[in-house]
């Protein structure tokens, strides 16, 4: 069976595609405004840092233990050690696509719905106050686009790994960085007439530590922020890589792929901050750093619409390079599941994509109601007294802060200690490539991951907050 599995069509083919899925949401949406909630340059050098330790040994973990396992997320570890531990495993790094996919499509409906208010010359209208909120407070709307997303992604999954998955990864990712480019270079030279600042200005915001007021707690948060940053946005503890992984034909030389997907990553992040900090500076200055969430539906908008007539443009392009990184992510996690329900039912990767699209489908217009019909209000744990959250914030809090720690915690256990990191490391290495950073591999699967991944969960999960410590502030 498993020299039958369908494989991308080489290493490159599995790069873009891995960092396709990599590159989404997470890169354009949240990076920035974590950026600009953390120090800007110092949110940057701790996530560099954590990148090149915490993600590149989780990384490396789950792609080898793809293509040595040959098997989607959901039966992966138990192929590699048999026990309830790893069943267990096995279906919680199944459960958190299964999750994140219904929401993840609600707000790819969202970016569609706002590419297409830019696209029509109704950029204008987009940058009201009230225009957000009026969108996903309405009914019917938000499911059409929803609808029209998660259509896309499953005619991409159904059509399988190389004509799907590779091909469009092939399409959508160039394009991608040229949007990407194109809009960084025209929002460094954007002149705000008011103040006279350009985005040059706005770049050193970016770019410069801002140690100002720093304390430990500070810094902590910083780093915590970063760490949760990191795990969405390098598709790690979803299951993803597992599956992509196990796409990968033994010859490919996974060193090489792991550390290109690390570096297109962090710097589509990157570029991601270099497009949006200083075009919110010129515009609103420090102070419309601290919108948080609300940054690319609210505040860009309204940035798009003062730069004038081109605003429209680079508003539509903006959008549309925020759907394809969203598409490519959408579908990996889509994928994750699918390709958990084919390797453990043998079902046909048809009735697979068919199956999960109609129960995501059914989540996500539940998710779409949290905001009118079904709306309430809750106080999650990780949350300060004035915020609350709807039906999209619990099912993210469940995935991302409680799940995706445990699943990081149990991997790191289970090849750091039930087995032994040689299992990944020769897995790495099968046809004679080096693994750089080796030691570094070992130290962080069997001591540093779990117990720092212990002390997010903790955070993250609010479970400190719960119990009134207050070493994060
Ligand atoms: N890695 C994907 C993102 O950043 C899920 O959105």
């Amino acid at each position: 069976m498993n020299e039958k599995r369908t494989s991308f069509s080489g290493g490159f083919g599995f790069v873009l595609a891995a960092a396709g899925s990599a590159v989404g949401l997470g890169n354009i949406w949240r990076f920035p405004y974590l950026a600009a909630k953390d120090g800007g340059g110092l949110f940057l050098l701790v996530y560099l840092i954590l990148a090149l330790t915490f993600g590149f040994t989780l990384l490396t973990a789950e792609v080898a233990i793809g293509r040595k396992t040959k098997q989607g997320p959901l039966t992966a570890y138990n192929k590699l050690k048999q026990g309830k531990y790893s069943k267990l495993l096995g279906i919680l790094s199944c459960v958190v696509p299964f999750l994140i996919l219904p929401y993840y499509c609600d707000i790819g409906g969202w970016v569609l719905k706002y590419f297409v208010a830019f696209l029509t010359g109704d950029g204008e209208a987009a940058a009201e106050d009230g225009y957000f909120g009026g969108f996903i407070t309405s009914e019917i709307e938000p499911i059409i686009y929803m609808t029209i997303f998660m259509v896309i992604i499953a005619v991409i999954i159904f059509m399988g790994v190389k004509k799907g998955i590779e091909l469009s990864s092939r399409i959508l990712m160039p394009i991608l960085l040229l949007l990407i480019v194109g809009v960084v270079i025209f929002t460094m030279f954007v002149t705000n007439p008011e103040n006279g600042k350009t985005g040059l200005d706005g770049m050193k915001v970016l770019l410069i530590p801002d140690f100002e007021g720093l304390t430990f707690q500070k810094l902590l948060q910083t780093i915590v922020d970063a760490m949760g940053q990191l795990f969405f946005s390098l598709s790690i503890a979803m299951g993803i890589m597992i599956a992509y992984g196990s796409y990968v034909s033994k010859k490919a030389n996974l060193v090489r792929s792991i550390n290109q997907i690390e570096i297109f990553d962090t710097v589509v992040a990157f570029l991601a901050g270099a497009m949006i900090i200083p075009a919110v500076y010129v515009f609103m200055g420090t102070d419309g750093m601290t919108a948080g969430p609300s940054l690319m539906f609210v505040s860009l908008p309204k940035i798009f619409v003062q730069m004038g007539p081109i605003g429209n443009v680079v508003g539509a392009a903006f959008f549309a390079m925020v759907l394809f990184a969203a598409i490519t992510s959408a579908m990996s996690v889509l994928e994750a599941v699918v390709s958990s329900l084919i390797d453990k039912f043998k079902m046909s990767r048809k009735a697979a994509t068919i199956s999960e699209t109609v129960i995501a489908f059914i989540i996500a217009i539940v998710v779409c109601l949290g905001y009118n019909i079904l709306y309430f209000e809750i106080r999650l744990p990780n949350m300060t007294p004035d915020q609350n959250g709807q039906i999209l914030d619990v099912m993210d809090y469940i995935s991302n802060s409680v799940l995706m720690p445990i699943v990081a915690i149990m991997t790191c256990i289970l090849i750091g200690w039930i087995l032994s990191p040689k299992t990944v490391i020769e897995e790495c290495e099968v046809n004679g490539e080096k693994l750089g950073r080796k030691k570094l591999f070992v130290v962080m699967i069997k001591f540093v991951a779990p117990v720092f991944l212990f002390l997010l969960f903790l955070k993250s999960a609010g479970i400190f907050q719960m119990l009134g410590i207050k070493i994060f502030g």
